[in-house]
């Protein structure tokens, strides 16, 4: 008999399930070894995953509405870039995690591990990253440098730029970057991205490049998430099967990564300063350990550190958390109905 894990379980049956048409019972429990009073309680727990099925009696199962889920040879046959080794697994606690478990076994340059549920997906600072059940894409990437951490400064901007380049060229409008790793839409938030690096501090180095973005259902995501959130709909992005968005958003990382080995983040400042959803507005920047900073935003230097004018000069600052300052939230709200303050 298969083992499988619950959440293994439940994706086994929904890709079963994913064509919308009816299957009995029985037939699944045949393919998956198991009885048909399990696959009746796998099936009674997937409203917990936000996934309606339909019980017909003497017709069996079948989904509200076909589902189309990730398939690695689905996303190699979309991408141009044959250089990635592309895997997709059911579950994984955080797909950042499990590649750096990867790495103390091999060296996962060019891997890139999509899942369809994250049980402890990672934001930053800390946080945790929810995304529920077929709404997103969340993914990592490994990716070494020969260059040491330190030079490595920018890099979360940088794929930033490139998941929204990617985006872009599929037909979506409006999205913007946060310093230091957001993509926001309208003050709301479409994704996000986490890196997390290893090796010398003269190199090598590796990168895991963890990268959430909500395509559909914000309105279930901002549960999850708790704070305002977008998705690619609301960026005129609809429509569009995940495996494709992917591989076009894979495409675009890689020659950027490649970029980014030879010139570090210098040749993208210009293009991310035009996308920068705070130049010029009044900002407070929190930092661990240090007092907030208040000031003007005026973008990011060749390093990727974001420039502030403050009542004392202006600064540059390499990390921290920035929102906007209420008085700037009351005009940029007045200036747009749907514009919300975006404090993550
Ligand atoms: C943030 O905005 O705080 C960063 C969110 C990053 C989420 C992604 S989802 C894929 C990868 N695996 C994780 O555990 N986190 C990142």
């Amino acid at each position: 008999m298969q083992q499988f894990s619950s959440a293994n379980l439940t994706l086994a049956v929904l890709r079963h399930l994913a064509d919308g048409a009816f299957h009995s019972g029985s037939d699944i429990a045949a393919a998956l070894a198991l009885s048909r009073a399990r696959i009746w309680q796998v099936i009674e727990g997937c409203a917990a995953l936000g996934v309606e099925v339909f019980r017909v009696p003497g017709r069996g199962y079948r989904l509200a509405a076909p589902i189309s889920l990730l398939a690695a040879p689905t996303i190699v046959a979309c991408a141009k870039n044959a250089g990635w080794r592309i895997s997709v697994h059911d579950a994984a606690d955080s797909t950042n995690s499990e590649l750096a478990r990867a790495a103390q076994n091999r060296d996962i340059h060019g891997e890139a591990l999509a899942v369809e549920l994250q049980t402890a997906g990672r934001g930053r600072l800390g946080r945790s990253w929810k995304s529920p059940f077929a709404c997103s894409l969340t993914f990592s990437l490994g990716w070494r440098f020969a260059q040491g951490v330190g030079a490595l400064s920018g890099l979360s901007l940088a794929v930033g730029l490139a998941v929204t380049t990617a985006l872009e060229r599929l037909g979506a409008h409006g999205i913007k970057l946060k310093w230091p790793n957001d993509l926001v839409l309208d003050g709301r938030k479409l994704g996000g991205i986490l890196i997390e690096v290893q090796g010398d501090a003269l190199g090598p180095s590796t990168a895991i490049v963890g990268v959430g973005l909500n395509v559909r259902d914000a309105a279930r995501i901002a549960q999850e998430l708790d704070l305002p959130v977008a998705d690619l709909g609301d960026a005129r992005l609809v429509e569009l099967d995940r495996n494709h968005l992917l591989a076009a958003v894979l495409d675009e990382l890689a020659t950027m990564l490649d970029r980014f080995a030879r010139d570090g983040f210098k040749p993208f400042r210009e293009e991310w300063n035009r996308r920068d959803a705070y130049r010029a507005a009044r900002v407070r920047l929190l930092r661990t350990g240090a007092a907030a900073v208040e000031g003007t935003a005026q973008g990011v230097d060749a390093e990727g550190a974001l420039v502030l004018q403050t009542a004392g000069g202006r600064a540059r600052f390499l990390s921290g958390e920035l929102s906007l300052r209420a008085a700037a939230r009351r005009a940029s709200s007045a200036g747009s109905a749907r514009a919300r303050p975006l404090e993550n």
